[in-house]
This record gives C-alpha cells, sequence and structure tokens, in this order.
C-alpha cells in the first residue's frame, strides 16, 4: 500500500514524480503529495483524495521547478486520510521531507521522546516523527544516508522511506525494511519507486534492493548499503514488458482491459514450460527433485483472491499427485502453531509479491525449516525473494485492484505445480502429463469464446443493479469459483454477495434465499456426474424458494435449463480446469454492475493494490 517515487535527474522532478504517481495510484489513494528541493529548501503540496485533487492544487499554486523531487500516494495507516495526514512530511525547520509506506511499530516512545525535547507534530502519522528523527540526526552529520541508516536502526516495523533534503540537492535517499522498493538506473538520472511501473517510462533497467538497505541516488551513482553502511549486495534486472501494458490502451478501466488480456496471460503463463524431451519444467525451481521427492504435505497459503487459486489448486494437486494438501489463509497460518517442518512444502501464491501477511508466513514456515515456493506475477518482489524457489505467472502487470487476469494465471501455474509434482514422483507417465497440457493448451481459445459472448452478461448486470444481495454456489473446483465471484461483487460493487459451497446451503445460508434475490451456480461438467446430479438438485431448491437463478453451464448440458431463469454458456472443458472459464463471466458481470452503479471500478473504496500491512 501507498505509491512513493523519488527522481534525481535532468528532467522536470514535478513532472517525473506526478507521472509516477499516477501509475502507482493502484496502491492507495486516500491522498497524495510532493516535495521537491529548491534553492536549499523544500517545496511541497499534498491533498486528500485522488491524485487530481493533486494536481487541481498543483494547478492553483504552481510549485517552481526542480529535477530532485519525491512523491507519495496514499493508502492510510495511521491518521484519517486528510490534508494534515497526507505526505510529505517535514521536520520542524521545513528542510527535510520524507514519503513513507508501511507501518513503524515502536513509534508511540520515539514521539513521545521528540515531543519531550520540543518538537511539536501537526499530524497523526508515524512518518511525520522519521522527519523529526532525522532533523535530530543532522545536526551531528551532513551525511544524509549515514542520518537515514542511523533512524532506520531505530525503527521497528514495516517501511519504505524515501527523503529529499533542502540543504541536499541533487540526492534522494532511500530505505526499506520490509516493505518495497526498487531502483530505475537512467543516464545522468536516476529513479526510486515503489514498483517499476513508476519508471518504465525512462528506463528499464532496474536494481532489487534487499532487506534492511539504504539507497542514494545522484543523478549519476547510486550507492546502495546495509543499516549500517556496509556495502550490500544488489541483483540487476531488465524490465522486459512494455509501457503499453500498464497503460489503459482505450478502455474505459484498466479491469476490462485485463480480462480481456486472460487469454493472451494464460497462453504466455504455458509458454516454454517443455524441455526438448517434452518434460515439464519449472522455472526458478531452485528445489532439487530430490527435495521434492521428500515432501509428504502441502500447504497452500494466500489470501483473497490468490487464495482462491489455492482452493482450486487443492483439488488438481491432491487429484494428480496425492500428496495431502491444506489451504490456508496467510493472516491466519502463523497464529495457529501449524505442524510444519523440513518435509513440508509451503506454496505461497501471491500477485503482486508484497502482501504482508504472505510474507510473514513464509518467513514463519522458513524458520520452521519447511520448503517455500512461491507462485507470483511480480519480477523482483520480496516474496519471490524470499522463497526457496518461484513459479512465475506471466500475466503482465495487473493495476486494476480487483485482480482478474492475476488469478487466471495463478490457477494456470498451480496446474503447472501439479503435474510437474506428479512427473517427479513417477505418478503420472509422460503422455499423460502431456495429455492435460494439450487440454491446457486449448484454454486461451475458451476463455476467447466466453468473452466473445459476453455481452448478455453486461446486459443481465444492467437489469440486476437494483439487487441489494447475490448468492454464488459451487460444488468442487466450483466452489472457489463462487467464492472469487462474490469477492468481485463485493470489492466493486459493494454489495452483500456471498459465496457458498452448493452443498453447505442446506446447513444454514438457503434461509437467505428470499423472492428474486439473484443466484449464481456453477454446474459442474457432465464428466463428474455424481457432483453434476447433487447441483441440479441445489438450483432446484434455490428456486423453489423464489431465488432467480444465474446458472453457468457447459455445452450441451441441457439438463439445467428447466429450472434456470438465466443460462451462461461455458466451453466443454474437463473438470478441473473449468474455473479457467466459469470465472470470467463473474468477472465481467461485477465490472459491468460497478459501471452501471457509478463506481469507480479500477479503485474501488477502501482498498489497496499491495496490501503491504498485516
Ligand atoms: C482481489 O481482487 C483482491 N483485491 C485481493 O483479495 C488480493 O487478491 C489479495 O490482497 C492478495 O494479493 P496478492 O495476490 O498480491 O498477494
Amino acid at each position: 500500500m501507498c505509491g512513493i517515487v523519488g527522481y534525481v535527474g535532468v528532467r522536470s522532478g514535478l513532472e517525473v514524480v506526478m507521472s509516477g504517481l499516477r501509475r502507482l495510484e493502484y496502491r492507495g489513494y486516500d491522498s497524495g503529495g510532493v516535495a521537491l528541493v529548491y534553492e536549499g529548501r523544500i517545496a511541497s503540496a499534498k491533498k486528500a483524495g485522488k491524485l487530481a485533487n493533486l494536481d487541481r492544487e498543483l494547478a492553483l499554486h504552481p510549485l517552481p521547478d526542480s529535477s530532485t523531487a519525491i512523491g507519495h500516494t496514499r493508502w492510510a495507516t495511521h491518521g484519517a486520510p486528510n490534508d494534515r495526514n497526507a505526505h510529505p512530511h517535514l521536520d520542524s525547520s521545513g528542510s527535510i521531507a520524507v514519503v513513507h509506506n508501511g507501518i513503524i511499530e515502536n513509534i508511540a516512545e520515539i514521539r513521545a521522546n521528540l515531543e519531550a525535547a520540543g518538537h511539536e507534530m501537526v499530524s497523526e502519522t508515524d512518518t511525520e516523527t522519521v522527519a523529526h528523527l532525522l532533523h535530530e540526526e543532522l545536526k551531528g552529520t551532513h551525511d544524509l544516508a549515514e542520518a537515514v541508516r542511523s533512524v532506520c536502526r531505530q525503527l521497528e516495523g514495516a517501511f519504505t522511506l524515501v527523503i529529499a533534503s533542502g540543504r541536499h540537492p541533487d540526492l534522494v535517499v532511500g530505505a526499506r525494511r520490509n516493505s518495497p522498493l526498487v531502483v530505475g538506473r537512467g543516464k545522468g538520472e536516476n529513479f526510486l519507486a515503489s514498483d517499476v511501473s513508476a519508471f518504465i517510462e525512462y528506463t528499464r533497467d532496474a536494481i532489487e534492493l534487499g532487506q534492511d538497505q539504504v539507497v542514494s541516488i545522484t543523478p549519476d551513482e547510486i550507492v546502495v548499503t546495509d543499516f549500517f553502511g556496509n556495502p550490500a549486495e544488489t541483483k540487476d534486472y531488465y524490465v522486459d514488458w512494455d509501457i503499453s501494458a500498464a497503460e489503459k490502451g482505450g478502455y474505459d478501466w484498466f479491469m476490462l482491459k485485463e480480462i480481456d488480456e486472460q487469454p493472451q496471460d494464460v497462453a504466455d503463463t504455458l509458454l516454454g514450460r517443455h524441455d526438448a524431451s517434452g518434460a515439464l519444467q519449472l522455472d526458478e525451481m531452485r528445489l532439487s527433485d530430490d527435495e521434492l521427492r521428500e515432501i509428504d504435505k502441502i500447504i497452500v497459503i494466500a489470501c483473497g483472491t490468490s487464495f482462491y487459486a489455492g482452493l482450486v489448486a487443492k483439488y488438481a494437486i491432491e487429484h494428480w499427485t496425492r500428496i495431502p494438501c491444506e489451504v490456508e489463509l496467510a493472516s491466519e497460518f502463523r497464529y495457529r502453531d501449524p505442524i510444519v517442518d523440513r518435509s513440508t512444502l509451503v506454496v505461497t501464491i501471491s500477485q503482486s509479491g508484497e502482501t504482508m501477511d504472505t510474507l510473514m508466513a513464509i518467513r514463519y514456515a522458513r524458520q520452521q525449516r519447511a520448503k517455500v515456493l512461491s507462485i507470483c506475477n511480480t519480477n523482483g518482489s520480496t516474496i519471490p525473494r524470499e522463497s526457496d524457489a518461484v513459479l512465475y505467472t506471466h500475466a503482465g502487470p495487473e493495476i486494476a485492484v480487483a485482480s482478474t487476469k492475476g488469478f487466471l494465471a495463478q490457477v494456470v501455474a498451480c496446474y503447472l505445480l501439479g503435474l510437474y509434482l506428479a512427473q517427479i514422483r513417477g505418478l503420472k507417465y509422460g503422455d499423460e502429463i502431456s495429455r492435460i497440457m494439450t487440454d491446457l493448451e486449448t484454454m486461451p481459445a475458451a476463455i476467447q469464446r466466453v468473452l466473445d459472448e459476453s455481452e448478455p452478461v453486461r446486459q443481465l448486470a444492467k437489469e440486476l443493479a437494483g439487487s441489494k444481495s447475490f448468492l454464488f454456489l459451487g460444488r468442487h473446483v466450483g466452489y472457489p469459483v463462487a467464492l472469487e465471484g462474490a469477492l468481485k461483487l463485493k470489492e466493486l460493487a459493494y454489495l452483500h454477495a456471498e459465496g457458498f459451497a452448493a452443498g453447505e446451503l442446506k446447513h444454514g445460508p438457503i434461509a437467505l434465499v428470499e423472492e428474486g434475490v439473484p443466484v449464481f451456480i456453477v454446474v459442474p461438467p457432465r464428466g463428474r456426474d455424481q457432483v453434476h446430479e447433487k447441483v441440479l438438485s441445489n438450483i432446484q431448491e434455490v428456486r423453489a424458494r423464489g431465488a432467480r437463478t444465474i446458472v453457468l453451464v457447459e455445452d450441451g448440458d441441457d439438463s439445467v435449463v428447466p429450472y434456470a431463469d438465466e443460462l451462461i454458456r461455458l466451453p466443454k472443458v474437463p473438470t478441473l480446469l473449468q474455473p479457467l472459464v466459469a470465472t470470467v463471466p463473474l468477472q465481467i458481470f461485477a465490472c459491468a454492475l460497478a459501471t452501471e452503479m457509478g463506481h469507480d471500478v479500477d479503485q474501488p473504496r477502501n482498498l489497496a493494490k499491495s496490501v503491504t500491512v498485516e
């Protein structure tokens, strides 16, 4: 949460920082602010609300031009989302400006000490305290990076800090602990940002910073140390996705564009997974086959939509590998004293690679000697860096806060992992794996068909825009699809929406059904006759109680027709792969309904894309 940008170089710092913030606004949009180094002092502006408010403020009260600048877009943690709490925060002399992402946990004591020493705070934020601490440190040194290191050594919790000082033209200093910060290496200019999308317009050469590092950028130099001033190791990488991937490309919403990109994302995530002999290979599988053969349990850990991808994984992994597989919410995992040891494979799933709940679960699992494999969409992010092995999804940058293409790519990666484990443990013959891979390779076309035939779903959303409550039912892999359909609607339309395992209906949720309530039901392919018949009964049960049934069912299955008020046809695909086609109409429905209701689809209220607090 919170997007941060820093720049030193030759361009207008304000322009670079504002354009970076626009690309990072998905990370938080409670307020925005910028600070520039100008004639030995800091010139700054900040405003509550989206960046458009800051734009207006800057038009009314222009800032002087400067080529050293920092900026921030906020997701509020400490203090209400108002002008006063917006970043940057300045020290009492007004010559040091700080932007921050994260939560500093020991701030109360530090703040009390500073106030006792005469510092007056004007905001309720932990960030402002850091500006005052830096003020104190800079009394003893002119070295800004050293002052930052000293402050970092006093802080506990999670923080990315980026600092500019009026006394230090052509210098921006950043620091990170448990929160993301990347460096962009330009020619005669350098950049800092929460993620690369903020600077790929200017450079694609990036540097991954490690945990507990401080970086100083000047136009011609990048110096990275640990918190004690020792030179630190970093990793250079090249950003290979195109700038257009981070732009709307003519769509009204990023979400619409990302929904439409799904056939390509699924194809890209499947690409290059065979070696010359046809055997499956996974990209950064730094665990040996022997290590993977010793595993006797898998625990999948994730949050939100990624958690639902994990639920799909359980069905596929257990079916293909016969290894017991649990799926757990990252925020619960380490607090329940889980049984984890060196023969446990912990699989984490995260689109952003920065989710703090997931990161903390990884650290806990590794302390218990478990091996951790992460499925992640963001190269260079913290989660893959802290894992033993990585399987990257290739969905490209996902900007809309509600995950769509990220989910489908994660589900594909889970299938690949399941098949890989089956391969190395000798549980499936090569031709069996190839058959499933061939099925997977037909999925982009199947998803494209769902997209091409989605107009009735949009119409239905318009019709149902007045409904107050929605239910989603599914069994087997249709159950996580139902959960995901409900989550999309909650996030985007701010409506009551619940997903249930269809079999649970009679144990309570059926009491929610009343005249006219829309109920989406994901019907399993006929291949699973037992489950199919049960779902058919569930449709009849809700319909008998007045529900308006919206039935997602494969082509050719007419058994549901008498009980369906609306039919959404899905291409015929193998049962385990059905989430890849069944989720798409639910994404489209939520997006269309929220649009109809006049909501901001890409930036729903109260949410942020990367949840970097616990
Ligand atoms: C999904 O639409 C969400 N906004 C949210 O649930 C998300 O999936 C969750 O926060 C996990 O994020 P991650 O995949 O980046 O770890």
